[in-house]
C-alpha cells in the first residue's frame, strides 16, 4: 500500500434511481447490505435523481419518487444522522466531477457498457446523450466523495470497472501535479465493487433467466416494496415454476432457474444459507414451499412497507432529511472537487 492510499480514509458510497417502484431485487441486492454496512464504515446514500432523467421522467412523479427512495432507505434502517442520505441533483459537484470524466473516460470505454446497450435498444440514434454518458457520473458519485467500497447488486459489476479505470487513468494522466499539490501518487482510490449476500441477483418470478427490472411490462414478475400482504401472496402463488419437487441438495437446482430464484429469495429473507433451505424443503412440493415463503416475506417486508407508507407521507419531513444530508455531502464533495480544479489546472 501507498502512503496516500493510507490517507484515504474508507467510505461508503451507494445509490438508487427514483424511477419506478422499488423491488425485492433492490431491497435484497442492495439495501440490506447498506443496511449492514452502516455497523462498520461511513456510509453515503444517494438518491441519484440526476441519473432518473437521463430517460424521461414526469416531474410530479420524479419528485414523488425521491421522496419514496428516500422513505425506503430510511425504513430499511439506514441511520440518516450518524450517516448521509441525499439527493444528487443537490450537490452540484456530482456534475462538476462527471464534465472533467467525460474528459477523462474513452468513447471505446462507453461502448462497451451493457446497460447502455439493453436500455438504449434498437433506436440508439434517439437515446439520450445522458444515457451513454450515464457510468461518467455514477463513476463521479463515487468519488467526488473519494469512497473506497460501493455496495451493489451484481449488475452494476461493469459501471464500478469503469469507475476504478477513470480513477486510475485520472491518476496516471494528472501524476505529476497530484504530487505537485501534496496528495502522493494518487488522489483517487480505485473504488471496490460490494456485491455480497445470497441474492446478489433476483430474478423475475414470471421467467427465471431474466433479472426482476423496475422496467419490467409485468407487475407479477416482481415484488415492489409497497405491495401489501394479498399482493404479496399472489404474485408468489403465481410466480413460474417447474412440475418437479424440490430437490435436497443444491445441484439439484442446476438447469431450474425458477426453483433456484425463488430458494434464493427464501434463504436471503430467513438467512439461512440455500443448503439449509433445501435440506427443510427438499422432495416437497411447491405449493407447500410457496406458502412458508408468502408468510416469510409478508414477515419481513411488511414492517418495512408500513413505515415506508408512513415515512411517503409526511414530504416536509422527508425534504429536511435531504437537505440536511446534501449540506454534510456538499462539505466532502466541495473540498475533494477543489482538489481536482488544482489538479487538473483550472484557477480558482
Ligand atoms: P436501480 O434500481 O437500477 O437504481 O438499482 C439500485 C440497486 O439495486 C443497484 O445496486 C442494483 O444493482 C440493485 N438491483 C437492481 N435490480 C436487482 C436485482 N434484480 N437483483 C439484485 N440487485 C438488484
Ligand atoms: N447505476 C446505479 C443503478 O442503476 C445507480 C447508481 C448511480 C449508483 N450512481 C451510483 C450505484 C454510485 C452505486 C454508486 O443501480
Amino acid at each position: 500500500m501507498t502512503e496516500t492510499s493510507l490517507t484515504i480514509p474508507p467510505r461508503v458510497f451507494s445509490g438508487m434511481q427514483p424511477s419506478g417502484n422499488l423491488h425485492l431485487g433492490n431491497y435484497l441486492g442492495a439495501m440490506v447490505n447498506w443496511v449492514a454496512m452502516q455497523r462498520t464504515h461511513d456510509c453515503i446514500y444517494c438518491v441519484v435523481d440526476m441519473h432518473a432523467i437521463t430517460v424521461a421522467q414526469d416531474p410530479h412523479e420524479l419528485r414523488k419518487s425521491i421522496r419514496e427512495v428516500t422513505a425506503a432507505y430510511l425504513a430499511a434502517g439506514i441511520d440518516a444522522k450518524k450517516h448521509i442520505i441525499f439527493n444528487q441533483s443537490q450537490v452540484a459537484e456530482h456534475a462538476e466531477l462527471a464534465w472533467v470524466f467525460n474528459c477523462v473516460a474513452r468513447l471505446g470505454w462507453l461502448n462497451r457498457m451493457t446497460q447502455f446497450k439493453e436500455k438504449a435498444g434498437k433506436d440508439r440514434e434517439n437515446a439520450s446523450v445522458g444515457l451513454y454518458a450515464y457510468p461518467n457520473l455514477m463513476a463521479a458519485d463515487i468519488l467526488v466523495y473519494r469512497a473506497t467500497h460501493v455496495p451493489v447488486g451484481e449488475d452494476q459489476k461493469q459501471h464500478l470497472e469503469l469507475a476504478r479505470d477513470i480513477a486510475q487513468k485520472f491518476n496516471n494522466d494528472f501524476a505529476a501535479s497530484i504530487a505537485e499539490h501534496g496528495f502522493g501518487e494518487e488522489f483517487f482510490p480505485l473504488p471496490e465493487p460490494m456485491i455480497q449476500g445470497p441474492a446478489t441477483r433476483v430474478m423475475s418470478l414470471r421467467d427465471g433467466t431474466k433479472k426482476m427490472s423496475k422496467s419490467d411490462p409485468s407487475d407479477y414478475s416482481r415484488i415492489n416494496l409497497i405491495d401489501d400482504a394479498d399482493t404479496i401472496a399472489l404474485k408468489i402463488r403465481r410466480a413460474k415454476t417447474d412440475p418437479e419437487p424440490l430437490p435436497s441438495e443444491m445441484q439439484g437446482l442446476a438447469g431450474r432457474p425458477e426453483a433456484e430464484n425463488l430458494i434464493g429469495i427464501f434463504s436471503a429473507l430467513s438467512g439461512q444459507s440455500k443448503e439449509e433451505v433445501l435440506k427443510q424443503f427438499g422432495g416437497g412440493q411447491f405449493s407447500a414451499f410457496k406458502a412458508a415463503l408468502v408468510d416469510l416475506a409478508v414477515a419481513k417486508l411488511g414492517p418495512v412497507t408500513a413505515e415506508m407508507k408512513r415515512l411517503s407521507g409526511d414530504a416536509a419531513y422527508i425534504d429536511s432529511v435531504l437537505k440536511d444530508g446534501a449540506d454534510r455531502a456538499r462539505v466532502i464533495a466541495r473540498q475533494n472537487m477543489d482538489a481536482v480544479k488544482d489538479i487538473v489546472g483550472f484557477v480558482r
